[in-house]
């Protein structure tokens, strides 16, 4: 039983015992200064049993960072501390790359002294998002606020997230990452330059599919300089209209993806294509197929997947990997749990963004 997902794969120049990744997720743990600490080592360290750890999405530039107690990885302090989490992971016999993120639109002008987030047009993400405590703040949940219109976008502002992704990539292997994987998902900085909906332009990087993907062509190659390719993933939510998102042909989007993510020779796509609405909704038009028919690395896939899913979408060359986030927070031990059968642990999600160990490092193992 399950053999798919407990066999191992190749993935770029990643080895993987198995083919269970623990997607990133976001948990709020880092300093107020964005740096990551020992009980983010302890958190990752205790899930390293899977056959990849995707980090927590990590800010490239403070402009595209708009959530508290985020991690970051533009100084060397920040750096520093990814060391610890590498360290650990290693220690325990896992592997781990890091995610690079830049929040683009969706970041409050509360985070950024004021100033308007960047956007690749002048069109507000829908919905609210967690403002910054004041300085009375003794934990607990966060006001929550209306995204806002962002500016749009210079050349300058798009050379500059450019520039973040190569250096927040170089920083990362010199903390001790196994590889990159690129935040081009859920309606962030990429996404919002690749979807039709939100990305408007009439320069270069707007308009065509050619157009609205030359952001991410040229934040891959950026990338590319930093790390070799076979260590470097990208994400994406191509169907996914959370925050506002949407594109008048996700399986052509799809497949310009897939083309310049085989051009470059990246290791894998991780895919946000849920098999069942919960996190995202199930896409009516999935686009895998689409994706795999120019890609030909290896893809991982997400979204609402069991062991026995995951098993049958990998036994029957679905997928290659799938990833797990939601079960991750509760299960240390999902690969153990989910190998033998035994039931899964309900997270408590009042702890899920924000806190300190209480609802992160103590969910027990099984047994
Ligand atoms: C608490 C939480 C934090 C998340 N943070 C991130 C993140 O930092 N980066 C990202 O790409 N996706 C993030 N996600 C999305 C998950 O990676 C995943 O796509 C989603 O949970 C669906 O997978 P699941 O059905 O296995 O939970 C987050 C989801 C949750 C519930």
């Amino acid at each position: 039983m399950l053999d798919a997902l407990f066999s191992p794969v190749r993935i770029g120049a990643l080895d993987l015992p198995n083919r269970v990744v623990m997607a990133p997720l976001t948990r709020a743990r880092a300093t107020p200064n964005n740096v990551p600490t020992e009980l983010m080592a302890r958190y990752y360290a205790q899930r390293a049993d899977c056959g990849l750890i995707v980090s927590e999405a990590c800010a490239v530039d403070p402009l595209g960072m708009g959530w508290y107690r985020v991690p970051g990885i533009w100084t060397d302090e920040m750096a520093a501390g990814w060391r610890k989490v590498t360290d650990a992971v290693h220690a325990a016999g896992g592997r781990i790359v890091l995610q690079l993120w830049h929040m683009g639109r969706l970041v409050l002008p509360e985070y950024l002294g004021g100033e308007l987030p960047v956007g690749p047009s002048a069109i507000a993400g829908e919905g609210e998002t967690m403002a910054p405590p004041g300085p009375d703040y003794k934990g607990g949940f966060l006001p929550m606020k209306p995204y806002v219109v962002p500016r749009e976008m210079t050349q300058a502002d798009i050379d500059r997230v450019i520039a973040a992704y190569g250096a927040g990539a170089r920083r990362a292997m010199a903390a001790g990452f196994d590889g990159v994987e690129i935040h081009g998902a859920n309606g962030y900085i990429i996404d919002q330059f690749l979807q039709s909906k939100t990305n408007v332009r009439t320069d270069k990087y707007g308009g065509s599919l050619e157009n609205r993907t030359r952001l991410l062509s040229e934040i891959v190659a950026a990338v590319a300089k930093e790390v070799p390719a076979d260590r470097i993933g990208l994400r994406i939510s191509p169907t996914s209209e959370r925050k506002g998102m949407g594109d008048e042909n996700p399986g052509a989007l799809a497949e310009r993806i897939g083309a310049i993510c085989g051009e470059a020779g990246l290791a894998y796509v991780h895919l946000i294509e849920p098999i069942a609405s919960g996190f995202v909704d199930k896409p009516e038009h999935p686009v895998m197929v689409n994706l795999r028919a120019r890609f030909h690395g290896a893809v991982i896939q997400n979204g609402s997947f069991d062991a026995a899913s995951a098993d049958a979408f990998i036994a029957g060359n679905q997928a290659d990997a799938i990833s797990f986030g939601r079960p991750y927070i509760a299960n240390p031990d999902l690969v153990t749990r989910m190998r033998e059968g035994q039931p899964l642990a309900a997270a408590n999600f009042d702890f899920a963004y924000v806190g300190e160990e209480r609802g992160y490092t103590d969910y027990p193992r099984a047994g």
